[in-house]
């Protein structure tokens, strides 16, 4: 096991932070409500999608963050431009949030202990694709979410916040999926400000 690198939050000044997405962006629209240009923690000042019609984008663009579409023509060139833009915008912080792409180990390590994603369960179980079909496949009683480091497998990066939900009877992965997603949007703002104020090591 590879030692984890030092963490470099808290910082002195404002973190700037990034958010991947490729899909509708809910996540995203509540880490720029809570980390707007005046909270002193950090602010969302960069958003790259894969996907063209994301609305992940469209949301940025309406907000007046900074949004740029990198197709993913290939791993190695989605990620050369991700990483310029990420340079270019002085990123300390890489939100995923519905990113639907696995990225390199090396772009991992990159990012090492500054690279989140939020996924639909409660991790360790059922990481990976469909989670909620996953939760209701295997009849459990409660689901939730988890926000995580990333590192380089799906979904097994540290955990550092968790949020339950109960399944219900006659639930559907829709169903649960919204459930889910309510918690979701309390549990990524409160992981990344735990996070950015030293607490999440
Ligand atoms: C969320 O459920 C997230 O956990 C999963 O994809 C969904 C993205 O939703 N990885 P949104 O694009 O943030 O609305």
């Amino acid at each position: 096991m590879q030692a984890a690198v030092p963490s470099r939050f808290p910082l002195k000044r404002q973190a700037r932070i990034a958010v991947l997405a490729s899909g509708r962006g809910s996540n995203l629209g509540v880490l720029a409500d809570e980390f707007s240009p005046d909270n002193p923690l950090g602010r969302v000042d960069l958003v790259l999608s894969n996907r063209a019609e994301a609305g992940a984008l469209k949301l940025a663009v309406h907000r007046g963050i900074e949004a740029h579409h990198i197709p993913w023509t290939s791993r190695a060139a989605f990620e050369r431009a991700a990483l310029l833009a990420l340079a270019a915008a002085g990123s300390d912080l890489v939100c995923l949030a519905g990113f639907m792409r696995i990225l390199s180990p090396a772009f991992v390590r990159k990012y090492e202990g500054r690279l989140l994603n939020i996924h639909p369960s409660l991790l360790p179980h059922f990481p990976g694709l469909n989670p909620q079909q996953q939760a209701l496949d295997h009849e459990v009683a409660e689901s939730g979410c988890s926000v995580h480091f990333v590192d380089a497998g799906v979904d097994t990066g540290r955990v550092i916040l968790q949020r339950k939900v109960p399944v219900q009877p006659g639930d559907d992965a829709a169903a649960l999926a919204e459930r889910i997603l309510e918690q979701e949007h309390i549990a990524y703002p409160a992981a990344v400000r735990l996070l950015l104020s030293g607490g999440a090591q």
